[in-house]
């Protein structure tokens, strides 16, 4: 199976996971990214089976309103049932890293109010040790070179994703060579940094469940 076939088998394992539980008046929280795309599209199906959604970027907003799917700020929503998001990598305890689309802080703070994280992810982000895939950090613009600095003092190598600005109007600093040993406290050690708004570290809010899709099927983690 190519790697898009094994997102959709997700994306429609994740579909099974909440479909039994959506009412009338549910909200769900969506995540971004190309593997959320797809949960997005098969979501389309069921619209009437609930209220709408509340969207962790500009991006997904714009697709679930293309299906005709509702979209709810987060602050009038309160607590949501579920929130379904991919990552760019999971490990055995169901901690990731995320923000390669760059939406890294507004995935937090929906997953923060979800009860449950169900992570759907292709079989190439499970890992054993968190930071093969560079962290993403968002920083406040003025910020940047300080936190570099203060970056490269924890061994990373950071490099400034150039050209991107995140919904929240802020830049990404991409950290390469992390080996990140402790997550939870690793998480916490850079949101620290005066001019960090958030990093990529889902290790204080890990995932709930992780359907991972396996050439010999979704597995549920
Ligand atoms: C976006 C994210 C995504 O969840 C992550 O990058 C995975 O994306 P994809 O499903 O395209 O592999 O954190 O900020």
């Amino acid at each position: 199976m190519t790697q898009d076939e094994l997102k959709d088998a997700v994306a429609a394992a994740a579909i099974d996971e909440i479909r039994p539980r959506l009412e009338r008046d549910t909200i769900l929280g969506v995540g971004t990214g190309s593997t959320a795309n797809l949960f997005i599209d098969r979501l389309a199906e069921l619209r009437h089976e609930f209220q709408g959604a509340v969207a962790s970027s500009e991006a997904t907003a714009k697709r679930l309103r293309q299906h005709g799917i509702e979209v709810f700020e987060l602050n009038s929503t309160g607590t949501l049932p579920f929130y379904i998001d991919g990552a760019d990598e999971i490990d055995l305890e169901l901690r990731m890293i995320k923000g390669g689309g760059a939406a890294l802080t507004r995935e937090k703070i929906v997953a923060a109010c979800a009860e449950r994280f169900i992570c759907i992810a292709d079989a190439s982000k499970r890992v054993a040790t968190l930071g093969g895939f560079p962290l993403p950090v968002e920083v406040i613009p003025m910020a940047r070179s300080y936190v570099a600095r203060e970056l490269v003092k924890l061994g990373a190598d950071p490099v400034y994703r150039e050209g991107v600005v995140t919904d929240n109007g802020n830049q990404i600093i991409d950290c390469y060579e992390l080996m990140i040993e402790d997550p939870l406290a690793m998480e916490a050690r850079i949101n620290a940094i005066v001019g960090v708004v958030t990093n990529g570290l889902f290790a204080a809010r890990g995932a709930d469940v992780l359907l991972l899709g396996t050439e010999d099927g979704v597995k549920r983690f």
